[in-house]
């Protein structure tokens, strides 16, 4: 499927930049994106780099990043959000390099401070992880995928849909909790079946991400992960389980910032045109049942 658009990092801001480090590189098998980076940065590929970790009180995602295909594109996304109502600016070469891009813009999200639209994402020597050996899902449909919690779909729709060009995948209205309604909805823009999606929550749970994916290639390395994760004496928010929607075979563990990080494999692939955009009434197909805590 052709696109135009991969996401191709996310910023996440933390308390301990160090232990959320360790929880993407030791159970997750991210590598280090090397010294080149102003904050501490990760990689699950051979781009530069995906996830950018620095210190502070946020606890949550403070940038979210897309990789133009090209120039044009690049510049024709740029002049849709700007349509939208949120306006770009372009960045210095010192910022393009922090993020290991050629050329960048940056401007805001309504639930995300900054975002940035980027070209050229460097590639840096290929991509080797001792921990995940089949590697992870990246080719053509960008690092992962991030699920964030809003009040409102309104404002968001408008940058995701009208600005970046997303496409709605399909939706779930399911319960959070007995009584407490709950809707996410998916928004595709390659074949990974969802880059961005949006829960709408009734009330303000104080941050933006609700969790962080990275899929594997082989679904060995989710249980391998999820091994480590046992062994680590992390806590689990939800276990092994099969998304009812995307199909994924995943499990989430919980970040000390209060965010989760979802290992993931299979999910199932947007193909166009898609015309399968439906509502789903659960969330999983089976399992993903809260782990509680062990003593
Ligand atoms: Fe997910």
């Amino acid at each position: 499927m052709d696109h135009e658009l991969e996401i191709g990092y996310v910023g996440l801001e933390v308390a301990d930049p160090a232990g959320l480090g360790a929880l993407l590189t030791d159970v997750v098998g991210l590598v280090p994106a090397g010294a080149a980076f102003g904050a501490a940065a990760y990689r699950n590929d051979d781009r530069a780099a995906r996830v950018f970790i620095e210190e502070g009180p946020a606890d949550d995602c403070t940038l979210l990043g897309f990789i133009a295909s090209d120039a044009a594109t690049f510049d024709a996304v740029a002049a849709r959000l700007d349509s939208a109502g949120f306006p770009l600016t372009e960045g210095t070469a010192g910022e393009a390099a922090t993020r290991g891009v050629g050329r960048l813009a940056h401007g805001t999200t309504p639930w995300v401070p900054r975002f940035e639209l980027a070209l050229d994402q460097a590639a840096a020597v290929p991509f080797e992880s001792p921990l995940v050996p089949g590697g992870f899902q990246t080719d053509g449909v960008g690092f992962g995928h991030a699920v964030f919690a809003v009040l409102d779909f309104a404002d968001t729709e408008r940058f995701l849909l009208d600005g970046l060009g997303m496409v709605q995948s399909d939706w779930i209205e399911a319960e959070l909790m007995e009584g407490v309604p709950l809707e996410v909805r998916f928004y595709h823009c390659n074949r990974r079946h969802h880059s961005v999606a949006v829960a709408k929550v009734p009330f303000d749970i104080g941050k933006a991400l609700h969790h962080v994916q990275f899929e594997t290639n082989r679904r060995d390395d989710v249980g391998r992960a999820f091994d480590r994760a046992w062994d680590a004496g992390l806590r689990f928010a939800n276990g092994i389980g099969v998304h009812d929607n995307e199909g994924a075979f995943s499990f989430y563990v919980a970040s000390a910032a209060g965010f989760l990080v979802e290992v993931g494999h299979g999910t199932r692939v947007i193909t166009a045109p898609w015309t399968d955009n439906r509502r789903y009434d659960r969330i999983s197909r089976w399992g993903h049942q809260p782990i509680p805590l062990r003593p």
